[in-house]
């Protein structure tokens, strides 16, 4: 396969595979770090560079589990508390290889959209090069993130963005759900 068609499949194919996908096999550090350093190739405004990473890997992902649950747990009424819901917030983590806490360090330089904007960029390149690499992943915004600063130890002017799962799978390649990019093109041409 040429080097064009290998890139643009890359983009074409990466999907969100979530952690019921996922194989019982451990990403190696280095391999986990590779990915995060291919994130950090992202384009900044300014060079502000706002992103950086906790990552939850072996021991590690039991703090998250249980932490994830409880601010579920905190954050709904007893009415609509799901003990099945809780279960299920832990076993994903725990399913995972690894999860990596996506931050952000606003650094009031730019407007802030810019930076988010940046974040984006350097999860999309996460993304792709774990898909290169044959891992899948997906990018997560529960409500409950904002209880995490804490816990992640973020400073005032930082903030958790998402979490992004990762794991090894046996999923097969599919094309994404996407209207047709001819609704979304306003061409001018005079
Ligand atoms: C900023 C952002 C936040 C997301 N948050 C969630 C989420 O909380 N839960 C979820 O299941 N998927 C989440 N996703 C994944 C999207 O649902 C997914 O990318 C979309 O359905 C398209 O599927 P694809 O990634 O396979 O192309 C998020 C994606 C992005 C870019």
């Amino acid at each position: 396969m040429n080097t064009e068609k290998i890139i643009l499949d890359n983009i074409k194919y990466r999907r969100s595979i979530f952690p019921v996908s996922y194989i019982d096999q451990d990403i190696p550090d280095e391999i986990i770090k590779e990915l995060l350093t291919y994130a950090n190739y992202a384009p900044s405004h300014k060079l502000t560079q706002p992103w950086f990473f906790t990552v939850f890997n072996g021991e590690g992902r039991s703090a998250l589990a249980d932490k994830m649950a409880e601010l579920y747990r905190a954050q709904t009424n007893e009415e609509q508390f799901l003990q099945k819901k809780y279960d299920n917030i832990k076993e994903k983590i725990l399913k995972s290889a690894a999860i990596v806490a996506i931050n952000i360090a606003y650094s009031g330089i730019v407007p802030e959209w810019e930076e988010v904007a940046a974040i984006g960029c350097a999860a999309q390149n996460l993304w792709l090069a774990a898909r290169a690499k044959g891992i899948g992943g997906y990018w997560s915004t529960p409500g409950t993130l904002s209880g995490l600063k804490d816990f992640l130890q973020l400073g005032r002017n930082e903030a958790c963005l998402g979490l992004f799962y990762l794991g090894y799978h046996h999923e097969k390649e599919t094309t994404g759900l996407r209207k047709p990019i001819d609704e979304k093109i306003r061409w001018i041409k005079s």
